[in-house]
């Protein structure tokens, strides 16, 4: 059987970086659970009905240029607050987590709902004007035209739309280990995901 990562918090927590990296170290596959939605949201926009865009989802979607904007981002929170189509992506998540080499999977409910059984939990956070500062360098740095408030504002709805929700809202894990990135460098939160890993994979040998 694999052994599962799972990754959660909220947009811009450093939570896909610290994902890649763990991928990369112990050689596991790495799911963006956000891509998906990003997909479904700018399907959305394109005049495709929400539940509909997820059911017939297609991995090329997940290629699509636009995804990592911020209309898609706000589009992908509203579809993810529709039971039916996260219930259309759940068992594409869970077919991943069981790959045999190990997968780490990042979103929002990976530790709470998709794989609630995961050896490892973790909950990403930062500040939220760490998480400002981290989101408008990136996307300014894509040419993006933005501005800090708004871009600010912009993670603050989708992050209360994303708790508020009734179905999988973002919320840790009762045994997830909460890192509080806002602090850290890059390398301290990578080092201290792969210590908490290294831990129980030792524990489960
Ligand atoms: O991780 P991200 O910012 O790319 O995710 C975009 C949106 O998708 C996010 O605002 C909420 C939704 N999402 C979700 O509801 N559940 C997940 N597992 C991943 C993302």
């Amino acid at each position: 059987m694999g052994f599962t990562v799972a990754i959660d918090g909220p947009a811009a927590s450093g939570k896909g970086t610290i994902s890649k990296a763990v991928a990369a170290h112990f050689g596991f596959a790495h799911l963006d659970t956000g891509l998906l939605y990003r997909a479904v949201g700018l399907r959305v926009l394109n005049g495709v009905e929400p539940v509909e865009a997820a059911q017939t989802l297609r991995a090329e979607d997940l290629d699509a240029d636009d995804l990592r904007t911020a209309p898609v981002a706000q589009a992908a929170s509203k579809a993810a607050a529709i039971p039916d189509v996260r219930a259309a992506l759940v068992d594409f998540q869970r077919a991943f987590a069981m790959r045999s080499g190990g997968a780490v999977l990042d979103g929002r409910d990976i530790g709470t709902v998709i794989c609630a059984d995961a050896p490892v939990k973790l909950f990403v956070t930062a500040s939220d004007a760490v998480r400002g500062e981290r989101r408008y360098l990136e996307l300014a740095g894509k040419g993006e035209d933005v501005t800090r408030d708004g871009v600010l504002a912009d993670l603050r709805q989708r992050d209360a739309r994303d708790s508020e929700r009734a179905t999988a809202p973002l919320v840790a894990a009762k045994d997830a280990l909460v890192l509080d990135t806002s602090e850290m460098s890059i390398e301290e939160a990578v080092a201290k995901a792969v210590a908490v890993i290294e831990g129980r994979m030792g524990e489960r040998d």
